[in-house]
């Protein structure tokens, strides 16, 4: 799919990687971009970011994305998209045992996991309208080996991700593309008590448009993603007994 032309829903835009989504999507030619956010109160702010010819293609969209309401009106208003980028997320850096109770695991699995199936399933049939186009899923290099400082985290993104082959099946037949992005750390807020070398949002926007171009399902892009994939396909268990031991500082 090419990115030129085409119309776009990015969840989770006001700030982080999905910020660094749009600003990506405008500078490789996006026709439109809705800008879903929780709060449209800083728009105007984060525009002012964008050069002037582009801000005229982004329009702001209220959406949290466990909020049914919120998703109804979104897909009533944003009917001429191509490309859903499913972004938002929480981590809330709780162990599956340490934690005090089940609240924190429930809300990662009712954001990262349920939030983005409702907004796949609400959007599925405006891809398909609009001749399949895609969807993206931003997962974790978490999706594929448990953190246990981020356990219940890891293990919204470990659903996500098998979410996310589970869709690609089903939306195969409407001709809609299905990607996964498996980031490593990433300089963002959701990141930034991790004491370790990050990666830039910019470089994770630029390497999934990139991909989605080249079709390339399963996503990579910065060292430490990279590293992980390969240590993963090398040696599953090896790698789970190193993330045991993973203490981000
Ligand atoms: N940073 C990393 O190291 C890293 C690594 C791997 C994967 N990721 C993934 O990358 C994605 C973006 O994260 P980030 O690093 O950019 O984090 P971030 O800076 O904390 O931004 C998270 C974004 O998600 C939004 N969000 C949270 N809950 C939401 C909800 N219920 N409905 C709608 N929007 C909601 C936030 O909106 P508000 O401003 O309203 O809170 C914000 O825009 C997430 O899926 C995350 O799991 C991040």
């Amino acid at each position: 799919m090419k990115i030129k032309d085409s119309v776009i829903f990015v969840t989770g835009s006001n700030r982080g990687i999905g910020k660094s989504y749009v600003k990506a999507l405008l500078s490789h030619g996006a026709k439109k971009v809705y800008a879903g956010m929780r709060d449209i109160g800083a728009f105007n702010q984060i525009a002012s970011e964008w050069p002037e010819e582009h801000r005229g293609k982004v329009k702001p969209v209220i959406i949290d994305i466990t909020n049914e309401g919120h998703i109804r009106s979104a897909v009533a208003q944003a009917g001429d998209v191509d490309l859903l980028i499913n972004n938002a997320g929480i981590a809330n850096f709780t162990g599956l045992i340490a934690a005090d109770n089940l609240d924190s695991a429930r809300q990662e699995m009712e954001v990262n996991y349920f939030g983005t199936l409702k907004v796949s399933r609400a959007f599925a049939p405006v891809l398909k309208k609009n001749g399949g186009g895609a969807l993206v899923n931003v997962l974790s290099v978490a999706s594929l080996g448990n953190f246990p400082v981020l356990g219940s985290y890891s293990a919204s993104k470990a659903a996500l991700h098998s979410l996310t082959q589970g869709i690609r099946a089903e939306l195969a037949a409407q001709g809609t593309q299905v990607f996964g992005v498996f980031p490593g750390p990433i300089e963002t807020d959701m990141a930034k008590d991790f004491d370790m070398e990050k990666s830039s949002p910019d470089l994770i926007a630029e390497g999934t448009l990139k991909a989605i171009e080249q079709g390339e399902e399963d996503i990579f892009i910065d060292p430490m993603a990279v590293q992980f994939r390969q240590d993963y396909f090398d040696d599953p268990k090896a790698l789970e007994t190193q993330l045991s031991n993973f203490h981000p500082g």
